[in-house]
């Protein structure tokens, strides 16, 4: 059996795990809504209120932090009147080949009954395309406004006179391609409009005045262009530099692990050569976040100072998140219902070391959103007709809940390549309080290995999970729905050296300790 050692330092590093860094995105697009959320009232599929019953369920268990709606690319074509009220008009989606009449049965009140149900805040993204600014901040004073106005009374009407205190707002989505074909210059003016625009929401009260925080987020590169992702966020700063600046306070940057091309080959059926190549490609997100974020704070920094003494310059801050993320298989350019795709163990370790990325990246990435959480891409559910699958994506997302707002630990691995370049044991270690969990992704596609865990404290082992298969091409399937699951992992035993645990090839786990003497 293979060996490798990992040495964990007990001693809180001081960076925290943003919950946010585990949300999720949901687009009309597929059936990633229709059918996939949303099945109407009259449906004989069991809901609540219309929402898919064995979708919102398990899904509210995960308290997914943030959800990003209604897109995407369907955001840049989205009229947001069309889906309230009793009377909605069918519209036509033809969003990335989703093809399909859309009766906007799901609005802005379903969005936000939605979020109620699964526990997560909403992130809107705005119409930036097709849309106005008149269109955006009547949007917003719909969401947001708490005194009787004719809009607000509007909501309240349609089931919420409570304002629904939207804090996230998108201005603009993938504005280089399909949200306009953009140039950094055009979209910063066109920014510089929708977010002056943008209404806000204070109250008076007799110890002064509060506003509800929101939080505008300008439409970041797209980071599979190594040069043209630079260049962006460069000159995206470089025009918002100029005279004053908007309100600005994130960028939403996007990144896909392509599966496309000559090489590619299905979500569930590929060979050793095709594990690697997509696991190993996965960590590239590690140098983009790290490029991206160093030159987000350049491009702050040369914000001019104001010249005027009486209202000094804010201080501007504008932190990164990543509004899409996952891998992309080609077949799902072919599938029946728009970027359909299966997800098997391959799709899940990549997943878990994405998530991972994330975690020790977490004192720079603030949010990172899932695409997406139904029936697209690196989904968590899959529903064929009456019948709901939870992917091993969902899986991972349940087994790392642990790291939610935990303190992140600095870890040492030793072990050897499972292909070029590809550590066949990667790993990640979280605090809360006197438990530490350490997550380790085994990227061996065939053999198992001994993990030997040191740590400078003493602790005591609480188990583990494993989420691993038969083989790295599995899925799960209406069929064979609990094909891939978690399952306890017994193997820990103390050693004159440490904890040791076994691990098999192409699998997730997470381990528990607790901290002797506390
Ligand atoms: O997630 C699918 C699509 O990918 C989104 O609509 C778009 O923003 C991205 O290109």
């Amino acid at each position: 059996m293979k060996q490798d050692t990992i040495k964990i330092t007990t001693a809180p590093t001081g960076t925290v795990i943003a919950p946010e860094l585990h949300s999720q995105f949901i687009e009309h697009l597929g059936s990633c809504i229709y059918d996939g959320i949303w099945v109407g009232k009259d449906s004989d599929i069991p809901n609540i209120d219309g929402f898919r019953k064995d979708v919102v369920e398990p899904l509210a268990k995960l308290q997914p932090p943030v959800i990003r709606w209604p897109g995407g690319c369907f955001a840049d074509m989205y009229h947001w009147k069309n889906g309230i009220g009793d009377s909605r008009p069918v519209t036509y989606n033809g969003n990335f080949g989703t093809y399909k009449t859309e009766d906007n049965s799901f609005g802005t009140d379903e969005f936000m009954a939605f979020c109620r149900l699964v526990g997560g805040k909403p992130w809107l993204n705005i119409n930036m395309l097709s849309g106005d600014v008149r269109e955006a901040v009547e949007w917003s004073e719909y969401c947001n406004r708490k005194e009787s106005t004719a809009l607000s009374d509007l909501r309240a009407a349609n089931g919420s006179k409570e304002p629904y205190n939207v804090q996230l707002w998108g201005i603009g989505n993938e504005v280089w391609a399909g949200g306009g074909n953009m140039t950094p210059e055009m979209y910063a003016q066109q920014y510089r409009k929708f977010a002056s625009a943008m209404p806000s929401f204070v109250e008076k009260t007799p110890d002064g005045i509060t506003a509800l925080p929101q939080i505008f987020i300008l439409s970041g590169p797209d980071g599979n262009k190594p040069k043209e992702r630079v260049k962006w966020t460069k000159d995206l700063f470089a025009s918002l530099a100029q005279y004053r600046q908007p309100k600005l306070d994130a960028i939403d940057l996007h990144f896909y692990n392509w599966n496309v091309g000559k090489n590619a080959d299905d979500a569930d059926d590929f060979t050793e050569e095709g594990w690697y190549r997509v696991v190993k490609n996965c960590l590239e997100i590690r140098d983009v976040i790290d490029e991206q974020y160093e030159l987000v704070q350049q491009g702050i920094a040369a914000f001019p100072e104001s010249e005027d003494t009486n209202f000094p310059s804010p201080v501007h801050k504008c932190d990164l998140y990543i509004g899409e993320w996952g891998n992309w298989h080609q077949s799902a350019f072919f599938a029946k219902d728009a970027l359909w795709q299966q997800c098997s163990m391959r799709d899940a370790v990549t997943s878990a070391l994405t998530l991972d990325i994330f975690h020790h990246e977490a004192e720079k990435l603030k949010l990172a959103c899932c695409a997406q959480t139904v029936n697209v891409l690196g989904s968590l559910f899959l529903t064929e007709g009456d019948k709901t699958i939870l992917t091993p994506n969902y899986y991972v997302y349940e087994m790392y809940m642990v790291h939610r707002g935990a303190q992140l630990l600095a870890d040492e691995v030793e072990t050897a390549e499972a292909a070029e370049g590809l550590p066949a044991v990667m790993t990640l270690a979280s605090r809360k309080e006197d438990v530490i969990s350490v997550n380790i992704v085994c990227t061996d596609y065939s053999a198992e290995h001994e993990v030997l865990l040191t740590f400078d404290e003493n602790v005591f082992c609480n188990g583990g999970e494993t989420l691993h298969a038969d083989k790295p091409t599995d899925c799960n399937t209406a069929q064979e729905p609990e094909k891939v699951k978690p399952a306890v992992n017994t193997t820990a035993r103390l050693t004159d050296k440490g904890w040791v645990v076994r691990v098999p090839a192409a699998s997730v786990n997470v381990f528990h300790f607790q901290i002797a003497n506390h």
